[in-house]
């Protein structure tokens, strides 16, 4: 395995203070890697200073050996970076083939476009049996298959997704859990966000633990979903969103709590 993604110890906020505060990440080519949390703790800030959207103040971001952290998000984009955003990101009054269409703005080669909307509505037939229905008329998990399907017009090498599951039910949530996979197995990285940490855990090679800007605690997610103290705190066995911060080691036999520094949002 190679490291295709490294953050090392990224500091980034939006106004006068920090809201990373010293982010170290690294994500394996191929795999899956969930980053869970409280409220507010940065994961979709980790995710925006990863694709472009908000620059590191201090510390370094690598994607692939190279330094992006001053690239603009285009210039990430063309590298392979696709950020599929918390909000829903569809044009609601637009086909489902037209925002397909969107995502290969920037592809110029009329046959490479055909052959990424192939491999798109291959991956996600919806995009085909709903084409010309307005997006917003689709149901959540529907608007969520197309937006991983735009990821693909893109060839995506790193897909950072930012709480795919939210809102959607039971049935919609295994289904992109199961499309999450499937991009993974396609060779796509994957840095995912969820609130739905058993889940993601479950779906997940790698996770990490984020609280109040850093991250707190790395491993498997297998072996996330078997430690008590994240079951405690994020898996609904206790307190859920609490922002007990947990000990910073891999290596220790289990997380230890501290005072929280900080209320949760
Ligand atoms: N555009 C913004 N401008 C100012 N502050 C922001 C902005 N976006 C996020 N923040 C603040 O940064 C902090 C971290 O937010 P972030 O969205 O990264 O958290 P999160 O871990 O993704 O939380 P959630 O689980 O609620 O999505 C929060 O205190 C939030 O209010
Ligand atoms: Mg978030």
């Amino acid at each position: 395995m190679s490291t295709i993604l490294e953050l090392d110890g990224v500091i980034a906020g939006y106004g006068a203070g920090d809201i990373l505060k010293g982010v170290d990440l690294s994500v394996e080519a191929g795999t899956i890697t969930c980053l869970i949390g409280p409220n507010g703790a940065g994961k979709s800030t980790v995710l925006k200073t990863v694709s472009g959207l908000l620059r590191p103040r201090k510390g370094t971001v690598t994607f692939d050996g190279h330094a992006i952290g001053r690239l603009s998000p285009k210039a990430r984009l063309l590298l392979g970076i696709v950020h599929v955003p918390q909000e829903r990101s569809l044009f609601p009054a637009m086909s489902v083939w037209d925002n397909l269409l969107m995502g290969g703005y920037l592809i110029k080669d009329s046959k490479v476009l055909r052959d990424r909307l192939d491999e798109a509505v291959a991956s996600f037939p919806i995009c085909r049996a709903r084409a010309g229905e307005h997006a917003g008329s689709l149901s959540g998990g529907e608007q969520k298959q197309v937006e991983l399907a735009r990821t693909l017009v893109l060839d995506p090498r790193l897909i950072l997704l930012d709480e795919p599951s939210i809102g959607l039910d039971p049935k919609s949530r295994q289904l992109v859990f199961e499309s999450i996979r499937a991009l993974s197995s396609s060779g796509r990285t994957i840095l995912l966000v969820e609130q739905n940490a058993r889940s993601g855990l479950a779906a997940s090679d790698f996770a990490a633990v984020m609280e109040s800007g850093r991250v707190q605690l790395t491993s498997t997610g297998a072996s996330l979903l078997e430690n008590p103290e994240v079951a405690r705190l994020y898996l609904g066995a206790g307190t859920a969103g609490h922002a007990t911060v947990l000990a910073p080691s891999t290596d220790s036999p289990g997380p230890s709590a501290r005072t929280p520094g900080e209320e949760p949002r």
